[in-house]
């Protein structure tokens, strides 16, 4: 992704320096861009926990690189117990996204390959590399998969824009580079297709307001900002041609969990026969259960609901209560939006249905657990 024109990941290691990572702060965005720096457990766990980093496959990734630290920190004698505890740490710190447990087991299967402290830390920085390298390169090669559907709308309308409405952010920031929803409408802007983003804002937090617009700004790419309600009128009126939102986990028989709302984006689209996809890498998938009502859904403050915040008329960052003081708020971050609202999935490894079968057939090797 180009931020002023320069290409940025969403993290990475300091180079030179053991146990350090790079990320950029994301509640500080879009009006300030603030490179963080992390270099402890804790400092992984609350950047992940407030939500310095966000989306399934940056919280992935970090979770990754945040065992890289914990292995430089752990000491000969007890290492295994002590990376053991970090990963249970970091698990610990969102509920709902899949790619945070994946990355944890993924490095500590790797750690067991080795056998001495110091190779186990080499281990530790490959396989979090792995894990970065990876995700990059699934959203970029889901996009190709997705691109066609893009193309095919396009060529329905005669070269006319494709309207595309996405909800939260599930784009670059949200993983290493590319995104997952933005990465189709990258690679059709690549190949000359023309697109405008329909961007919810996504209350409360407003990923869609702070992130998905400004990240689509940066590239060059078409958009809208709009209410969370407005969705439905604009599928009413023949303003939306497709949808494609990311997910936090779905599961083996295609539920999808993904931002508080997408549920009702779903519901609204089969009412009014637009195809609703989901893009997801593979490592979002949870291959141990088939009920999305199984997925915890992570519950934040209150305050994010009461309170918001944005630059006042200085342009000093603030915050403002919108709420009276005492209002009691309930802050569901997540919905399942079942199966069979789902038109087609878009992964790595091309496109299928949300059906239990369709999914076993593109990733077989999974099929048993
Ligand atoms: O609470 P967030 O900002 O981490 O939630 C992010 C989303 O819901 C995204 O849509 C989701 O992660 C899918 S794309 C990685």
């Amino acid at each position: 992704m180009n931020i002023h024109g320069k290409h940025y990941r969403t993290i990475w290691p300091e180079i030179g320096k053991n146990g350090v990572i790079n990320i950029i702060d994301q509640r500080q965005l879009p009006h300030s861009f603030i490179v963080e720096q992390l270099c402890t457990v804790d400092d992984v766990f609350k950047a992940i926990r407030e939500m310095h980093v966000r989306g399934a496959g940056l919280i992935g990734a970090t979770a990754g690189f945040g065992m890289y630290i914990a292995a430089c920190k752990a000491s000969d004698d007890s290492f295994m117990e002590e990376m053991i505890k970090a990963g249970e740490h970091l698990n610990s710190s969102r509920p709902t996204a899949r790619n945070l447990k994946w990355a944890v087991d993924r490095v500590l299967a790797a750690l067991n390959q080795v056998e001495s402290a110091a190779a186990k830390r080499k281990v530790a920085f490959d396989t979090a590399c792995a894990i970065a390298d990876e995700d990059a390169d699934f959203c970029k090669r889901l996009g190709e998969h997705g691109k066609e559907l893009i193309a095919e709308i396009s060529k329905k309308k005669g070269g006319k824009p494709v309207n595309i409405l996405t909800h939260c952010n599930a784009g670059w920031l949200a993983f290493v580079d590319y995104g997952s929803a933005t990465a189709p409408i990258y690679a059709a802007r690549d190949a000359g297709i023309p697109v405008h983003v329909w961007v919810d804002e996504t209350r409360p937090w407003n990923q869609g307001a702070k992130l998905t617009a400004w990240e689509l700004q940066q590239e060059g790419i078409d958009n809208t900002l709009i209410t969370d309600n407005a969705g439905g009128h604009l599928m009413q009126h023949g303003m939306v041609d497709m949808v494609i939102v990311g997910t936090d986990r779905t599961t083996r028989a295609g539920d999808v969990a993904n931002k508080i709302g997408t549920y009702l984006k779903a519901l609204a689209a089969r009412d009014n026969s637009i195809p609703f996809y989901v893009a997801l890498p593979s490592s979002t998938f949870d291959w141990t259960i088939d009920n999305g009502y199984d997925i915890p859904i992570e519950m934040r403050s209150g305050d994010e609901i009461t309170k918001i915040s944005g630059l006042d008329p200085s342009g000093a960052a603030n915050t403002v209560a919108i709420a009276a003081p005492g209002t009691k708020a309930a802050n569901y971050s997540f919905d399942i939006t079942p199966a069979r609202l789902v038109t087609e999935l878009i992964t790595e490894r091309g496109r299928c249905k949300a059906d239990k079968m369709a999914i076993a057939e593109l990733f077989p090797e999974y099929a048993h657990l």
